[in-house]
């Protein structure tokens, strides 16, 4: 059963009912502005972080799930009869409702009583505000007395503060009004000096700033007293819940339309002039006035739509296919690459999931989202590199995440992942590949941000590599520390206090418990630096890194191998996880993904036989599961993965995460059937016509699909906000279709379905537009390739001469 459709010209996601099974949201402001916007216009913004800079409230979490927004009540005055045009929070029968997600912006539209309304929400580029643009339409055959309220309930800064303090935010909140522009200006007074404003292009017939004035007592969202009765009560909020409302009465001819805009903003003001006059508590508004007179004009708010469009096109053209599959074209096209972005911007902060008060950028999750979106924006890659790279810590150990704000580390989701520093050398390289910009190797870079430690950014990446020889455990496999990428594989926390925190508690100081994943990252990122340190002519030290690498390949041979798979882990007494010993948990997807990704085992024929395993084992039909069997206890000894229960999360559930990992391991071992049957099996829009099971979006990876275990098997979870959105890209991209940026030039290494008789990519690349067809001419993988109608041998398109911008390739596969 399906809730929508897409629109693949329109790049939008059609959603034709309100009540979809869980809200389908999506992102405004790909820059500092943010918001989330559900498909009933539930959601929040804020300005650059989600926790510290908060302007707006949504209740997530909450009955009915999706409460609180950017809402617009309409009433016909003369029945008194009022609606939401977004469904909620009034929920009235409407007719015609349709929401459009596309890329920046959502459109809410519905008909009611013969009145249309459609509101476009986006944040316009290198502006710090949001605009609801509101079409009405009278379709009735008689004039209609209408009167349109907006709403938005202001959040007071700090998101966490904001649900918890309350003994003193219900006395702080204030508000200036004029001109009819609300400002919400909360503790500016003292050491803000940022507000958040709100204004309307129409004149106003009223307003409200004091929730309670506009609800009534007793009254919630879906009855404010305010529209019931046709009028606001300009209302001016001292203390309590301070929200913006502006009240515009109109009335509409027979199919007269009429637009409406509503701005809200969020500006700052140097320190020394925040007030006008100086001496006064008034907001000074001087340098927002005309942004806001700008946007109050409808042909500069249709403009900035434009260039939003234009904007996204430029991204998206980077990389388009013609396939013979339309879910893959789809999400390579479009949707993969634009929660990229998302990814980009938000790491795992906010999201309909994630509240945005518990996590800023994670310094792994942030290095392999690179992997996504480089292509995209590689000057904000290599800023975001940078700012990863600050947050080291001098022992090449990093913070787990940094608030984006202050772009400082802090321990506050724990600290001693044992892979952490290894994402950096991936996240790096796949920048270099990308860009050619080796500058970025010589920047000097703090560690910890402490002034004066600086040392360029190639010295970090050493660090990083002799982090993990430094933490060696008993069988010369790295020592996990508190975790590895599987956050829930606790193997020195003990934890038996109910609520602690697995990963923030007091772990043991393990030096026993040693992870066979960290093991196949460092051989990967051991090829990554050896291939970094030869092109800066260190050839010594490239030998160096590649016999580390050779020599832990070894290990994982000798103490990883359990005959048929990769073992997962040692624990704290050195017995074996994913091992075919263990009574559950016999075999774990990490490691068989990761170990063939770094190349072990494709030569002795264990590379297969981990991958047969993972089909015999661990694959289902919505994807493949983290381990099997699940565990049906807590263990003590395994922490957080057996707390939760079969089927969810890390504990055998389908972490979508870690399944392109096996999809990239099936390329290398050369079968792209496995790797695209794989892939559909994950991918949001081959899995739109089960959107009932599913339940979340079918335009964007969720990061769990529930296990073969759980009694919901096949219902997604945690969309948006995952690494899965970025490996799944790279996987696609440049494995499967395999459209590969090397050091040298562009890869063409495609590992297609049997059945493809080709495909067609537009690939843009270090400034040059490569055309590329790819014909099937037999049954293998190999490549023979001309350039511009000139054979060259191997499949590397060597790059063309200065000047020339556009490249032909024709790729003879077979
Ligand atoms: C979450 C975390 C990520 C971790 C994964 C597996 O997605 O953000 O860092 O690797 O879970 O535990
Ligand atoms: C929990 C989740 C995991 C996440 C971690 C960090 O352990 O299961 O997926 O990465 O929290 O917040």
């Amino acid at each position: 059963m399906q809730y929508g459709y897409f629109d693949d010209q329109n790049r939008e996601y059609v959603i034709t009912r309100p009540d979809t099974p869980l809200p389908w949201i999506n992102y405004l402001g790909c820059q500092a502005y943010f918001g989330i916007i559900s498909n009933t216009a539930g959601g929040y913004s804020f300005y650059r972080d989600a926790r510290l800079r908060r302007i707006s409230r949504g209740r997530y979490n909450n009955v009915p799930l999706d409460d609180g927004g950017r809402y617009i009540y309409l009433r016909d005055d003369e029945t008194g009869e009022y609606w939401s045009p977004s469904w909620m929070p009034t929920c009235r029968d409407l007719e015609q409702y349709t929401c459009r997600h596309g890329m920046g912006y959502s459109t809410i539209g519905s008909k009611y009583h013969g009145i249309s309304a459609r509101t476009r929400y986006f944040v316009p580029l290198d502006e710090t505000l949001e605009v609801w643009q509101l079409t009405l339409r009278n379709d009735r055959l008689t004039p209609a007395a209408i009167s349109a309220f907006s709403l938005v309930e202001f959040c007071l800064w700090d998101a966490q503060d904001d649900s918890t303090n309350f003994q003193r935010n219900l006395s702080i909140g204030q508000v200036e009004i004029e001109d009819g522009v609300i400002y919400h200006k909360t503790e500016y007074r003292e050491r803000r000096d940022h507000f958040a404003w709100f204004a309307c292009s129409d004149p106003l017939s009223g307003f409200d700033t004091q929730r309670e004035s506009f609800l009534g007592p007793w009254r919630g969202w879906d009855k404010p007293a305010a529209v019931e009765r046709g009028k606001a009560s300009n209302s001016h909020a001292h203390g309590w819940s301070p929200i913006g409302s502006h009240h515009v009465k109109l009335v509409l001819q027979p199919g007269e339309t009429h637009q409406i805009v509503f701005i809200l903003g969020y500006h700052e003001n140097p320190k020394d002039q925040k007030f006008d006059p100086p001496d006064s508590q008034t907001v000074n508004k001087k340098t927002v006035k005309p942004v806001i007179a700008h946007y109050r004009d409808l042909a500069n708010v249709d403009a900035a739509f434009d260039k939003l469009r234009n904007y996204w096109d430029r991204l998206l053209g980077i990389c388009q296919v013609v396939t013979p599959d339309i879910h893959t074209d789809r999400m390579v096209n479009v949707w993969n690459a634009y929660q990229c972005m998302a990814t980009f911007n938000m790491s795992r902060s906010a999201s309909f999931y994630e509240s945005g008060i518990g996590r800023g950028l994670g310094f792994r999750d942030s290095n392999q989202d690179l992997l996504g979106f480089v292509q995209m924006v590689p000057e904000r890659a290599r800023e975001r590199i940078l700012d990863l790279a600050a947050t080291q810590l001098p022992t090449g150990g990093a913070y787990h995440q940094y608030q984006p704000l202050t772009k400082k580390g802090n321990n506050d989701i724990g600290g001693n992942f044992n892979d952490d520093p290894h994402w950096l050398i991936i996240g790096v390289s796949a920048y270099l590949k990308e860009t050619g910009d080796w500058s970025i190797l010589d920047e000097p870079v703090e560690f910890d941000n402490q002034p004066g430690s600086a040392q360029p950014l190639y010295e970090h990446l050493r660090r990083s590599f002799h982090y993990t020889l430094e933490r060696l455990g008993p069988h010369g496999l790295p020592l996990i520390g508190r975790a590895d990428w599987n956050d829930c594989l606790n193997l020195n926390c003990f934890s038996d206090t109910p609520g602690q925190s697995f990963q923030t508690t007091t772990n043991k100081e393990g030096k026993v418990a040693e992870s066979v994943f960290i093991a196949g990252l460092f051989v990967l990122a051991a090829k990554e630096i050896a291939a970094i340190a030869q092109r800066r002519g260190l050839d010594e030290e490239a030998k160096k890194y590649l016999a580390e690498g050779a020599r832990m390949e070894e290990t994982v041979r000798q103490h990883g191998w359990d005959g048929e798979w990769f073992i997962r882990a040692y624990d704290d007494s050195s017995q074996k996880i994913g091992s075919k010993e263990c009574a559950e948990g016999k075999i774990f997807i990490e490691t068989q993904g990761f170990c063939v990704l770094a190349g072990i085992g494709l030569e002795d024929g264990r590379a297969r036989q981990a991958l047969d395993s993972v089909r015999k084992h661990l694959a289902t039909p919505h994807g493949i599961v983290l381990q099997q069997p699940a565990y049906s206890r807590y263990y003590l000894n395994l922490g957080e993965i057996s707390s939760y229960p079969p089927g969810y999360k890390e504990n055998a559930g389908i972490f979508c995460h870690n399944n392109p990992w096996v999809i990239i391991a099936e390329t290398m071992a050369g079968d792209g059937d496995n790797a695209h049957d794989y892939y559909s099996r994950i991918n949001p829009s081959a899995r739109e016509r089960i959107s009932d099971v599913h339940r979340c979006e079918p335009y964007v990876y969720a990061q769990m699909i529930a296990g073969r275990d759980a009694p919901t098997h096949g219902e997604a979870k945690n969309s948006w906000l995952t690494g899965t959105a970025a490996w799944n890209y790279y996987a696609i991209t440049q494995w499967i279709l395999g459209i590969r940026p090397e050091y040298d030039g562009l890869r063409i290494a495609p590992v297609v379905p049997e059945r493809w008789q080709g495909f067609q990519a537009v690939r843009k690349f270090r400034g040059v537009t490569y055309r590329i067809t790819v014909r099937r001419a037999g049954k293998g993988n190999a490549v023979s390739m001309t350039v511009d109608g000139k054979p060259v041998p191997g499949a590397v398109v060597p790059p063309p001469a200065a000047g020339k911008t556009e490249v032909n390739v024709e790729v003879k596969l077979g």
